[in-house]
């Protein structure tokens, strides 16, 4: 069930105020090794499209004007996927590939893409941190692209919704069964609408029996700039990093943060088999593939592997 529900935020209310986006894309990527040795995990394919690429679809859905992607060394190949793209262009449309030819030309031309190296991967709190000289005082979005969220609604936009409707930061929740709520970030909400909650308090990563509620948190945010003061204070927490739910929690205590259950299906393409799930579902959905697909994999469960 989509976020909008009651309000009506359409048209012109629903873009345009955020207008900038970081996409953290540093971290070791040690659940895709030996692949991630030498390829970034955020190049690795949903189907046939590097999952970094759907980040930045998202942003291009929600009028984002400026990118900010946090990368480490030996990343640069991310560097190249967007910046090297009119030679690719060319073969694009030659090959009937428009919707990809056209894509990159969008971005070529209402774009700008800025890159933060994170010399130290000191968690994802850290990461969003090194891109405050390029926010300055506006509320932006973050996007993690090893969450793929596929739908007909983008998360990213039901989240500058609700923004637009309380100017505070926004968190991206989902219903997440008991057994696995010890792998999120999951917040004690106050339910202001269907799929629309205020947020009273966050427990990171909470043991079995000790989760405020089945709302984890997944990799879409709006922030308000006030995050970075509090993200400079937070100290090292779960696995010695820098948690970007610590420093939620610090905001928590000097603004209102809103939490969206977004409509759309969410993958954890961190893992081979979220990112196998998410490929599966993605080329499903594109006719060209779907029979095969299906038939392959009703074969498959079948027969004894
Ligand atoms: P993850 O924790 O899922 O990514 O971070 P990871 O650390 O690369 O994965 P594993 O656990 O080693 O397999 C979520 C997102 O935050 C970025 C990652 O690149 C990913 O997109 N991230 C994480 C950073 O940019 N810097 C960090 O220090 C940590």
């Amino acid at each position: 069930m989509s976020c909008m529900l009651l309000f009506d935020v359409t048209g012109d209310q629903r873009m345009g105020e955020i207008n900038k986006a970081v996409i953290p894309a540093a971290g070791m990527g040690t659940r895709f090794l030996p692949a991630s040795k030498a390829i970034p995990k955020e190049l690795l394919p949903v189907f046939d499209v590097p999952l970094i690429h759907k980040a930045v679809e998202e942003c291009v859905n929600s009028d984002i004007k400026e990118i900010i992607f946090i990368i480490s060394h030996g990343k640069d190949s991310i560097i190249q996927y967007f910046e090297n793209s009119l030679e690719y262009e060319k073969l694009m449309h030659e090959k009937n590939m428009e919707v990809y030819a056209s894509y990159f030309k969008k971005l070529r031309s209402e774009i700008s893409f800025k890159y933060v190296y994170q010399p130290v991967q000191l968690g994802l709190g850290h990461a969003v941190l090194l891109a405050k000289e390029h926010i300055n005082s506006e509320a932006f979005a973050v996007i993690l692209p090893d969450d793929v969220i596929l739908g007909k609604q983008s998360a990213l936009n039901e989240l500058v919704s609700i923004y637009n409707l309380f100017q505070t930061s926004v968190l991206a929740v989902e219903n997440v069964p008991n057994e696995k709520l010890s792998d999120y970030g999951v917040i004690k909400p106050y339910q202001i609408q269907k799929s629309i909650y205020e947020v009273y308090d966050m427990i990171e990563k909470p043991k079995i029996g000790f989760a405020p509620s089945n709302l984890g948190i997944v990799g879409r945010y709006i922030l308000t700039p006030e995050i970075f003061e509090v993200l400079e204070t937070v100290k090292p927490g779960v696995n010695g990093e820098i948690q970007l739910t610590d420093g939620l929690l610090s905001l928590l205590e000097i603004q209102k943060i809103h939490a969206c259950e977004f409509s759309g299906i969410r993958f954890d393409a961190g893992n081979p088999v979220g990112l196998l799930k998410a490929s599966i579902h993605y080329g499903m959905s594109d006719e060209k593939y779907k029979k095969e697909i299906r038939e392959w994999i009703q074969g498959t469960l079948k027969s004894e592997i």
